[in-house]
């Protein structure tokens, strides 16, 4: 009884520090659109002005006018990515589906990995838990993937059913000792398959991990109940991703 109630707290607690986070890396990235680049616009046009009104025979100047603009556009494109990785707007308006694709896109093909990305079933908003939940799961498989599996071939597929979501997420790099990676205590590193499976049991949901040393391949499976109850649009501004 005791170590049920001990459970529950802690559920409690890893929710709402799961939800916080979220709530804070969406403010960290409207502060970062609103002002920072913004700010950084700015001064890109007000560069852009002095180098209008430069005379003749100032070309020196102007050198290093146009270098400091290119650095500012670079910086610029750095954050639009930066605000992106925090909280990407495209989870939020479009869903999971577009998210995971971009996700793929953007880490895997990047990589030089082949991947494919199935939807099966109808494809359908989730409630932004769980949404969340997906996609920092999968966005943490992939990571996985570009950093440590020297894959060649990825594959993603969502299923959608009635009650049941279900993510596969496979690549055939190499293999590794999952009881091992998950007990590690080499930490702060090695919290990524650890926070898979808190945010997987925290929707009462399923985490499987096939890997072996030596041999080739990982293949994940999760599978999260749907509560029919919470849909999109109910809960659009709570603070649960
Ligand atoms: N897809 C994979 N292919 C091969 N090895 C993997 C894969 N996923 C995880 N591993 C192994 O399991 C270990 C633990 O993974 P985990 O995601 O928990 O930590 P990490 O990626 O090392 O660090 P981080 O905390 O940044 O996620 C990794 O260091 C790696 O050795
Ligand atoms: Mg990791």
């Amino acid at each position: 009884m005791e170590i049920q109630r001990k459970d529950e707290v802690r559920g409690e607690l890893l929710r709402e520090i799961f939800s916080i986070q979220e709530e804070e890396r969406r403010r960290i990235a409207r502060e970062l659109h609103d002002e920072t680049s913004q700010a950084l616009s700015s001064l890109n046009a007000n560069l852009e002005a002095a180098l209008g009104i430069l005379p003749s025979g100032t070309d020196k100047v102007k050198a290093r006018l146009k270098e400091a603009q290119a650095i500012s556009i670079s910086i610029l494109d750095d954050i639009h990515k930066l605000i992106y990785e925090l909280r990407p707007s495209m989870l939020d308006d479009l869903g999971l589906v577009p998210a995971v694709r971009w996700l793929a896109d953007v880490n895997l093909v990047a990589a030089g990995i082949k991947v494919s990305v199935s939807i099966i079933g109808k494809e359908r908003r989730l409630s932004p838990q769980l949404e969340t939940t997906l996609f920092r799961i999968i966005k943490e498989a992939i990571s996985n993937i570009t950093r440590h599996a020297h894959a060649r071939n990825a594959s993603l597929s969502l299923h959608f059913q009635k009650h049941t979501i279900t993510a596969h997420i496979q690549n055939d790099g190499r293999g590794f000792d999952v009881e091992e990676a998950i007990n590690s205590k080499d930490r702060p590193r090695g919290l990524g398959l650890l926070g898979m499976k808190e945010r997987v049991e925290l929707m009462s949901g399923t985490l499987d991990i096939r890997s072996h040393p030596g041999k080739r391949g990982t293949e994940i499976t999760i599978e999260i109940p749907i509560k029919q109850e919470v849909t999109l649009g109910e809960n659009k501004n709570t603070g649960g991703r």
